[in-house]
């Protein structure tokens, strides 16, 4: 299952973390994780941010390019934000104490999850952004039934 969209401008791409974040919020599944792909610059940092908006988050949400990982904590979920594109492989999350982070109930928004190959949980959604002459494109698939649960909730 998949949904395509259109993005013409940053506001539109926020937008769609918001909404992409007040439907899980409204499904209360038990963890999840969102892997975000895209090349530099394609938008990535952006869709957290607005994800963040939805998740009720007011203040600055900084890219965490040297920090690696920026904790949220929203209420019902902790949020992870990470970008992983300084990391080198996956045995090196150990350091970020990224096993600690399943027992929490999180939500977890990776950038740059090829990077982290094999030190990662598998993506129960995936998010596909692309630059194009329009602004960007922006693909969200389902990897696991938690994730189509969500994915079917996206208003038509
Ligand atoms: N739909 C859009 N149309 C035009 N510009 C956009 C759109 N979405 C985001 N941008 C702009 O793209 C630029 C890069 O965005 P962002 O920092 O989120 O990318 P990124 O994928 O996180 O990059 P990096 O890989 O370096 O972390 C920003 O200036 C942002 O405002
Ligand atoms: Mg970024």
């Amino acid at each position: 299952m998949f949904e395509r969209l259109s993005l013409s401008s940053a506001e539109e791409t926020e937008a769609t973390g918001r909404r992409l974040a007040q439907i899980i919020f409204a499904a209360v599944p038990d963890s999840l994780c969102i892997y975000l792909h895209g090349e530099l610059g394609a938008g990535k940092t952006t869709f957290a941010r607005g994800f963040l908006r939805g998740c009720g988050h007011t203040g600055r949400v900084p890219s965490p390019t040297y920090t690696l990982v920026e904790p949220y904590d929203c209420g019902a979920y902790q949020v992870f934000h990470m970008d992983l594109y300084r990391i080198q492989d996956g045995a090196e999350l150990e350091f970020l104490g990224i096993s600690d982070m399943w027992y929490t109930r999180s939500i977890q928004l990776i950038e740059w999850p090829e990077r982290g190959a094999g030190g990662l949980t598998d993506a129960d959604l995936q998010v596909f952004l692309k630059v194009i002459p329009q602004g960007r494109s922006c693909e969200l698939r389902a990897g696991t039934p938690a994730g189509e649960n969500i994915l079917q909730q996206w208003p038509v």
